[in-house]
Formats: C-alpha cells, sequence, structure tokens
C-alpha cells in the first residue's frame, strides 16, 4: 500500500459547492417553498443518477438534474416553466462555494488536486470557473468520461488514470456518505466531511477519517 498521497480529488456538490445556495433562487421561484423544493430537487438528482446507472441507461448529470427538478415540481404541485427551470440551472452553474473550500484546496498546493464528480464536463466547467477554482485544480475529472455515475468504481478509476497512481496513493474527499463509501470500496483513503453531525449509513465501507470541515485536511494529510 502506497504510503503517500500522490493527489487528492475532491466530491464537486455538496462538498465543495453549496447545492442548497440555490435556494435562494428557488424561493425567488416559489414563494414559501424554495427550501422544500430545493431539496427534493436534490433527492431526486442522486437516485436518478443511481437508477440510470443501475439501468445501465447512463445520461448526462445536466438532463437529470432538469428531469429532477421537473420531478420535485411535479411532488410538490408546482408549475415549473422552461424558462423557470432554465433560470434555476443557470444558478445551478453559479453555486456558491462553501466557505472552507479555497483555504483548503490552497494549503493542499503540494499536492495534485483534481475534482471528481458526476457532474457533466459543461456544468462542471462553468461552476469552477464562476467560483474562481480552476487555478486551485489540475484537474476537472466528469463521470461522463466513465458513462456511468459513482459509485461506480470506474469513475474512481477516472482519478488513477489521470494521475498514474494506484487507489491506495489517492485521498478521496467528500461529504457525500454514499461516495466516500464507494471511494473506500474502491480503495482511495476517504475522509468524509461531516458537516451536519449526520450518523454514518451503514454500507459496510469506513471512511478513513471524519473530519468536520475541509480546514481539517491539510494537517490530516500530513499526518
Ligand atoms: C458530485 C455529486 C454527486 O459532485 O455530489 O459528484
Amino acid at each position: 500500500m502506497p504510503s503517500q498521497i500522490g493527489a487528492v480529488a475532491f466530491d464537486a456538490y455538496g462538498t465543495l459547492f453549496d447545492v442548497h445556495s440555490v435556494a435562494a433562487e428557488c424561493e425567488r421561484c416559489f414563494p414559501g417553498l424554495g427550501a422544500r423544493f430545493s431539496a427534493l430537487w436534490r433527492t431526486k438528482q442522486l437516485e436518478y443518477t443511481w437508477l440510470k446507472s443501475l439501468m445501465g441507461r447512463y445520461e448526462a448529470f445536466e438532463a437529470i438534474t432538469r428531469a429532477a427538478a421537473k420531478t420535485a415540481a411535479a411532488n410538490l404541485g408546482l408549475e415549473l416553466s422552461h424558462a423557470t427551470l432554465e433560470q434555476l440551472m443557470r444558478a445551478y452553474d453559479r453555486l456558491c462555494l462553501f466557505p472552507d473550500a479555497k483555504e483548503a484546496l490552497a494549503s493542499l498546493d503540494r499536492h495534485r488536486r483534481a475534482i471528481l464528480s458526476n457532474g457533466s464536463p459543461r456544468m462542471l466547467d462553468a461552476v469552477v470557473s464562476n467560483s474562481g477554482l480552476g487555478t486551485l485544480l489540475d484537474r476537472v475529472l466528469s463521470a461522463h468520461e466513465a458513462g456511468i455515475f459513482k459509485p461506480h468504481p470506474s469513475v474512481y478509476a477516472l482519478v488513477c488514470t489521470a494521475f498514474a497512481l494506484q487507489p491506495g496513493a489517492v485521498a478521496f474527499v467528500s461529504s457525500n456518505f454514499w461516495d466516500v463509501a464507494g471511494a473506500s470500496s474502491f480503495g482511495f483513503r476517504t475522509f468524509w466531511i461531516n458537516r451536519t453531525q449526520s450518523p454514518p449509513e451503514e454500507l459496510g465501507c469506513q471512511p478513513t477519517a471524519v473530519l468536520t470541515s475541509l480546514t481539517e485536511l491539510a494537517s490530516r494529510l500530513a499526518g
């Protein structure tokens, strides 16, 4: 098992970018129901990535995100016009960074740094560009290259291919426990960013470490 970490890969949505920072846009579109819509939108988005992968019917994350918004609106009895959907999708390209994201990436400058996300290449390019994170990343890797979504092993393998590393030489960082479990199962060293003090999922795979913020990463990796 390689002792050194050769690269650090980060999940994007929910880890570096706050998916619920579109809640304000959702509230403007659906006064009084913005938070419920935002939460159901994210839930459906994740569910659809898992279901489409299991069905062998991969579709780009952008299309899935649109479909999830339509289902969330239908479940809440909301009218979602094409114009409103596009307004929400544009907000998704401008998600806020979590406050600890830039400092954490900057503190890891002696490592090669990447995003590994289910996001479509265009969506990731937009949100990385709009956030100014590009200068702190060596690669932006999308599940689109694998034609299936995390937690399928072939998505995590993209990091090993990109940096010519064994799985044990990669540190993977995510706030989504299911993603950490998939990465742990693949063989990465994994760091679960548990900002909400949630209980772990019973998936038979544990993270290498549990952190409450990205800030702790540099010291943990040095350790
Ligand atoms: C991602 C989502 C699943 O960025 O969090 O891959």
